[in-house]
């Protein structure tokens, strides 16, 4: 039996945008999910799952049947959430050269489901390197991350880039560009607070949300190569160690996520209450619709701005994960 874990990440700058080539820069938090993979007699999986964010929940899982949970999960979440975990351990099925290996999966997960803390991604890939180890075969954490952004390609339907599984394989602030990913050495302290809406967003309807704006109007396909150019200035600010120039990039990058239509009431007013609340800059992270707004805020304005924020059900400070995939004890 093996246990790894695999951070979730907030984006400090470029989603959506490097779904189009332009660069992203996800940082790893100190949120984790916890995979066991315990190898079976048979070739069934069954994966047992407990959502630490939400009411505990558990289901079963044979073959290519969905079970039924027993409390009350929104259905699409739950569904997906098992194909990730079915195809991650076709991942280390095939790593290890063991087709008919078969496992019992225990998922614990301290990162809110599809509320752009990268959940999918931590789980997928703490659920490879823990079905892969039990199958004796150690990958390097690149290979992971590889092997990750397969599954993440397949279960979103050719929808995804690179940034969500690299980061929670590497750990630390990474940069996305395509297929070229890379670690940020040297990152400065960065005071993370995450507001919570309670919410999540359908990521494959808002990329092709995006997607189908920037065909048609110039002014989004302006608006994506705009983000671009905040990464890039991001990044100088970053290498620079400069977080009031951060923080006023991050508000920049917001508003053209809102001119793209992907935040939503309550992540503008956690946005706001966070940029009242003192923060050095505040935007939504992933995918929109709803879910989580990241600020920087080095003093407690923001946390307190946001308790009081109707709409935002939680708030807790999220410090960078230097770490990424690890086997725990
Ligand atoms: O909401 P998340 O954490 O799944 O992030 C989605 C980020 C996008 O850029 C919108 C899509 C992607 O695959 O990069």
């Amino acid at each position: 039996m093996v246990t790894s874990s695999a951070p979730g990440k907030v984006y400090l700058f470029g989603e959506h945008a490097v779904v189009y080539g332009e660069p992203a820069v996800p940082c790893a938090i100190e949120r984790r999910a916890r995979v066991t993979a315990e190898r079976r007699g048979d070739d069934k999986l069954r994966v047992n799952a407990t959502d630490l964010t939400l009411d505990g929940f558990t289901v079963e899982y044979d073959g290519d049947a969905t079970g039924t949970p027993d409390v009350d999960v929104a259905e699409p979440l739950l569904e997906e959430g098992m194909g990730y975990v079915n195809e991650a351990v076709e991942q280390a099925r095939d790593a290890a050269d063991a087709p008919d290996a078969g496992f019992d999966v225990t998922i614990e997960s301290a990162i809110p489901l599809g509320a752009g803390l990268g959940s999918s991604a931590a789980v997928v890939i703490a659920a490879i390197d823990a079905a892969t180890r039990e199958l004796g075969v150690e990958l390097d954490a690149a290979e992971i991350a590889d092997r990750a952004y397969r599954v993440e390609y397949e279960v979103q339907d050719g929808q995804a880039s690179r940034a969500d599984t690299f980061c929670s394989a590497m750990g630390g602030a990474v940069r996305v560009e395509g297929d070229d990913c890379r670690r940020i050495e040297d990152v400065p302290n960065l005071p993370f607070v995450v507001g919570y809406d309670g919410g999540s967003g359908d990521t494959g309807a808002l990329v092709a949300g995006v997607r189908d704006l920037r065909e048609e109007y110039d002014f989004a396909a302006d608006t994506v190569a705009a983000i671009g150019d905040v990464v890039r200035r991001g990044e100088q600010a970053l290498a620079a160690g400069d977080l009031e120039e951060l923080g006023e990039l991050m508000d920049f990058n917001h508003g053209l996520l809102s001119a793209l239509g992907v935040s939503s009431r309550t992540l503008d007013a956690m946005v706001w209450a966070a940029r009242e609340g003192d923060a050095l800059g505040a935007k939504l992270t992933g995918a929109g619709g709803g879910g989580c707004i990241v600020a920087l805020d080095p003093d407690d304005g923001t946390e307190t701005a946001l308790r009081y924020t109707q709409g935002c059900e939680s708030v807790f400070r999220a410090e960078l994960d230097t770490e990424g995939v690890r086997v725990e004890p």
